[in-house]
């Protein structure tokens, strides 16, 4: 099973990024997991895309999404909404239209931010934006205030380390099955 993982704060200690640290941890030991800095990505420009023209980091991008057989994507909110940065990768990553490397892929969102309205705010708005692009979000994801993930010691809170595990669980179940639809339609 491979597993790409993108994360919305490039900030050091991001809480986003230990939170997909912690449900990566919960993947089966045979999972492949490779994650992409969604920043080196240039904003989307739909003429340079015409043009074949968006450059070697975008084509990198795509075929890593087009591998992927599961997609973790972590964001924090900014201003009551999904970074900048995650929503350009689902723009990105959702063209061409026709071929889009996101297209039918599982994906587990996550979002811890102070607020935790805010995190399921941002989960909503991430789970709608795949939607449009063709993804397959998965229906029950993890949104998570700060102080109540990450209340102790432990890389993560209890609760939300097992809600985490069933996030993985469900993708992971989803990537086998397809595999087995692939393997009897053959
Ligand atoms: C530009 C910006 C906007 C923010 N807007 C919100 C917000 O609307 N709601 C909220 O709960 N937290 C907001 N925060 C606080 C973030 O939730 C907090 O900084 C969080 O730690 C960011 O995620 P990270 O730890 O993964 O970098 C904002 C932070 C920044 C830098």
């Amino acid at each position: 099973m491979n597993v790409l993982v993108l994360i919305g704060s490039t900030r050091n200690g991001s809480f986003n990024a230990r939170l997909a640290a912690a449900a990566v941890e919960a993947l089966p030991a045979d999972a492949q997991v490779s994650r992409f800095d969604v920043t080196r990505l240039p904003f989307y420009d739909a003429d340079t895309d015409a043009a074949g023209e968006l450059g070697p980091d975008v084509a990198e991008f795509r075929a890593a999404v087009a591998a992927a057989d599961a997609v973790l994507i972590a964001t924090p909110a900014y201003n009551g909404s999904m970074s900048g940065a995650v929503k350009n990768a689902i723009d990105v990553a959702s063209r061409p239209r026709e071929d889009a490397p996101i297209a039918g892929t599982p994906v587990g969102v996550l979002s811890t931010s102070l607020n935790p309205r805010a995190a399921q705010g941002v989960v909503d708005q991430v789970v709608l934006s795949l939607t449009i692009a063709g993804a397959a979000p998965l229906q029950h994801n993890v949104a998570v205030g700060i102080n109540e993930a990450f209340d102790s010691d432990a890389p993560v809170d209890t609760a939300v380390h097992e809600r985490l595990t069933a996030l993985v669980g469900e993708l992971v179940r989803i990537v086998a099955n397809e595999a087995g639809d692939r393997a009897s339609a053959a």
